[in-house]
């Protein structure tokens, strides 16, 4: 106890046992649990590290610093003929085949915004087939290795690991399985939990949760290489034979699990990283840039540069800084391998503010109502400094990009906005595949069609909904 109290003073944590006298015995050793668990000195220089970052980005901008993509490093689906965009899709499908691809889901994040008290890749956005994010993905994935079949003659299959953190790990499980995996192989579907990392005061105190518990979150998107090596994943990808990993956000509707055109164009670059944008709506849609910084590849948050920075345009009125970054990455499994052994824990650490219930002086506990404190995180982009090459991709947001931040009453980034955005893309598949009329509310079942492929029987017909093309 002496020696747990003088490690708590080092390090300006006492008030950690501020409620010591009026706990349990097990709720002693609860709280006693909870502190041995941290390593105190690592996760207090956490906490002067992120501030360090966040207040070096609020103060200084990059605008110096910057500059966008060299041409030889970034393609374009849109510029970039037929024939290579075959040439791309087959070498991805190629490593489907294989047995080569492993689709990494980071479904770590506790939604706060879209405020539903499960894991977001449970949601139903009101499709007409009523699948959750999960469903939609899991399906894209059978489709994809059935692609890679017909192409190569080879069936592949695909690992679909997924990241789950304290808030989402049990129930993610439970639904997986009661889904039976909705048809994949179970030993295909591996879940793996991130870590979590105290919350502090906006003065670096940590939070009590409760009077034995520590307030605790998890440590971020980026706490996937640090998860991937401690979980045995990185082990578990090498005995696979496994080489090209796509990562990428639970709550893009859109996401095409594996692309095997992008997947494509970073094996035949040679690259170690590689990560697909979209363009940027807008000078001030608030997303982070793909650029350089110096002479690193980084992430660059919209509040870090100025407005005119920008609002920069070449001559043919596309923006300098256009390469918006939407989660949604390429790695191989040595880089992965790299960042896990080696450069981990030289990432940036990132402070969030926000609502963090605790427990006062005399002992209530409040939930507020404003940012109170500080949550600590690793991003997912953060390692692409430690790549030898950085190849970007530049796909097409009407058919890549979707993402479930918010509830409906925002009005973007939300249930409404997602379900629109996939049954438009369908609408537009039916109708280039020569369908005569199609209804806005028929959707076209991912083990059917990856990308608008495989619809040629549509030819002459007409489509009302809701319905679903199985
Ligand atoms: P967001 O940053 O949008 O966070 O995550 P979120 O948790 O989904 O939503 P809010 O901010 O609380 O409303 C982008 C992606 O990163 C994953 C999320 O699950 C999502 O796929 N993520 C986020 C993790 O896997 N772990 C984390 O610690 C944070």
């Amino acid at each position: 106890m002496e020696s747990l109290r003088k490690s708590l003073v080092d390090c300006g944590q006492e008030h950690l046992l501020r409620f010591w006298d009026q706990l349990s015995e097990n709720e002693r050793n609860e709280l006693c649990k909870d502190i041995l668990e941290l390593d105190l000195v690592e996760v207090t220089s956490y906490y002067q590290k992120a501030i360090c970052t966040s207040s070096c980005m609020l103060t200084n901008t990059l605008d110096d610093k910057v500059s966008p993509i060299p041409k030889g490093n970034i393609a374009s689906v849109k510029t970039t003929n037929k024939d290579t965009l075959k040439m791309y899709e087959k070498l991805g499908l190629q490593e489907v085949a294989d047995g080569r691809v492993a689709v990494l889901l980071l479904a770590g994040g506790q939604g706060t915004r879209l405020g539903v008290p499960y894991p977001k890749g449970m949601y139903n956005v009101g499709l007409p087939s009523g699948k959750t994010l999960f469903q939609l993905q899991a399906e894209r994935i059978l489709r994809l290795q059935n692609m890679a079949e017909e192409e190569c003659g080879k069936r592949g299959e695909i690992t679909w690991y997924i990241l789950t953190s304290e808030a989402t790990h049990d129930t993610t499980v439970a639904f997986l399985s009661e889904h039976n995996y909705f048809n994949l192989k179970e030993s295909n579907v591996k879940t793996f939990m991130q870590g979590m990392l105290p919350c502090f005061t906006l003065e670096g105190k940590i939070i009590l949760d409760q009077k034995h518990k520590i307030a605790k979150a998890p440590d971020g998107n980026g706490g996937l290489y640090r998860a991937m090596k401690v979980q045995g994943i990185l082990d578990d990808m090498t005995r696979r034979n496994i080489r090209s990993v796509h990562v990428y956000s639970v709550d893009n509707i859109l996401i095409k699990v594996a692309d095997p055109i992008f997947l494509g164009y970073c094996l035949s670059s040679s690259t170690d990283c590689g990560v697909k944008v979209v363009e940027k709506s807008s000078p001030n849609e608030p997303v982070g840039i793909v650029c350089k910084v110096d002479d690193t590849y980084r992430v660059v948050e919209y509040s870090e540069i100025s407005k005119v920075t920008a609002e920069l345009r070449h001559d043919n009125g596309q923006l300098v800084y256009n390469a918006a970054n939407i989660c949604n990455h390429y790695f191989t499994v040595d880089f992965l391998c790299s960042v896990g052994n080696e450069y981990e824990k030289e990432m940036e650490l990132h402070a969030a503010k926000k609502k963090i219930p605790y427990i006062d002086e005399d002992g209530r506990r409040n939930v507020p109502t404003s940012s109170n404190g500080i949550k600590i995180e690793k991003f997912v982009f953060d390692v692409f400094m430690f790549a030898k090459e950085l190849a970007v991709w530049e796909g097409i947001r009407e058919e890549d990009f979707s993402p479930l931040k918010n509830g409906d009453s925002a009005g973007q980034d939300c249930p409404s906005t997602a379900r629109s955005d996939v049954l438009k893309l369908h609408k537009k598949w039916l109708l280039n595949a020569g369908a005569t009329s199609v209804t806005d509310d028929v959707e076209v079942a991912p083990l059917l069609s990856y990308a608008g492929e495989n619809l040629s029987h549509v030819q002459g017909q007409s489509f009302g909904g809701p319905y679903v093309l199985e």
